[in-house]
């Protein structure tokens, strides 16, 4: 069993602000043996510093002062996600969840202590499957949000013999009883598209829900994900982020592509790099698609990217934060 860590964060740099106002200017954030990590040492491979925050920010931006009261995160891991849109979104009614217990106690305390006014956030925090922590108080109390953020996991188990070994990461994702369309499985969308659907019954009228998508099959397919999910779906963002835990995300790829899915999609970083030059993320949504097309000759499949990444490259994705709102 791992000790439960805690971990000194500069808020300022990590959610790239001149100053917070309403979190503490360091952050003291407990990670637990199942908590999803914050990448402190590369903010470049971290999810809310690199793609979420600024993501946050531009939605702020277009709802407006006040126009994003209830934010809910599905998966929340420490709970970092939730602080950057307390911070950015102005968020004062706070939805969490998360698989285990422990990891949802740790996000909770994380959230509450390093507020500066924490009587100023109402905090639901539920454990368990996507959004059924929080379906009684939407039952009851018509607990709703303005913005849902999810940013689960993509591969599969594959085989039973991994299972009990796998089911225990947050990077994999079990079996589901619901029907998925094919495409969307294929995709390894399959949590992303499940997660939308229960989003429907939680979301505030106007209301969006925010998928981190790491862009390794075309982003076609995510349009129409949202489709299927009965949303309209547009991209707030598109760039590029190192790909965290490479070896053990490229084999998994590797592994779906063996089995005849993909290929997905991975580049060096020098390329992406070269590719986003001088675009703002919000900008690069706006032609995210011709952006894909001329990276097109410079993508690795998962395969080639692992032997790659042993040879010492910097492997990075693309991504896209998914835009969906209720049709
Ligand atoms: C990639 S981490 C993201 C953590 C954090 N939200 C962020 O953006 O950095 C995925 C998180 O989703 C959680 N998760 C995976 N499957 C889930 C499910 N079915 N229901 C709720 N949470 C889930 C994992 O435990 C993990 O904390």
């Amino acid at each position: 069993m791992i000790q439960p860590r805690s971990l000194s964060i500069d808020a300022a740099r990590y959610f790239g602000l001149a100053a917070p106002a309403r979190l503490h200017d360091r952050l003291s954030v407990t990670v637990t043996e199942r908590s999803f990590p914050p990448y402190l040492d590369d903010l470049q491979a971290d999810w809310v510093s690199s793609v979420a925050t600024p993501a946050f920010r531009l939605l702020a931006g277009r709802r407006g002062a006040g126009g994003s009261p209830g934010f809910c995160s599905i998966g929340t891991g420490t709970g970092l996600d939730a602080l950057a849109a307390i911070e950015l979104l102005g968020a004062t009614l706070v939805g969490i969840t998360d698989l285990h217990e422990e990891v949802v106690a740790s996000a909770r305390g994380n959230i509450l202590t390093n507020l500066r006014d924490s009587g100023a956030i109402h905090l639901l925090a539920g454990t368990g499957d996507l959004l059924a922590p929080l379906a009684a108080a939407a039952a009851q109390d018509g607990l709703r949000f303005d913005v849902i953020y999810e940013n689960l996991p993509n591969l599969p188990i594959d085989d039973d013999s991994r299972l009990a070994e796998r089911r225990k990461s947050s990077s994999f994702v079990p079996p589901r009883p619901e029907a998925v369309p094919a495409a969307v499985r294929n995709a390894l969308l399959t949590l992303h598209y499940v997660a939308l659907v229960q989003a429907r019954e939680f979301l505030a009228p106007g209301g969006a829900v925010l998928s981190m998508l790491g862009a390794r099959v075309p982003l076609q397919r995510f349009l129409d994900m949202a489709e299927r999910a009965g949303y309209r779906g547009s991209f707030l963002t598109y760039g590029w982020k190192i790909q965290a835990e490479a070896p053990e995300v490229l084999a998994g790829h590797a592994e779906w592509q063996r089995l005849g899915l993909g290929p997905f999609h991975f580049y060096r970083a020098e390329d992406v790099e070269r590719a986003f030059a001088g675009l703002a993320p919000e900008e690069a949504a706006l032609q995210a698609q011709a952006i894909e097309r001329d990276l097109a000759p410079h993508s690795l499949d998962a395969e080639t990217a692992l032997a790659a990444h042993h040879d010492g490259a910097r492997i990075a994705h693309t991504y896209a934060v998914l835009h969906s709102v209720a049709e």
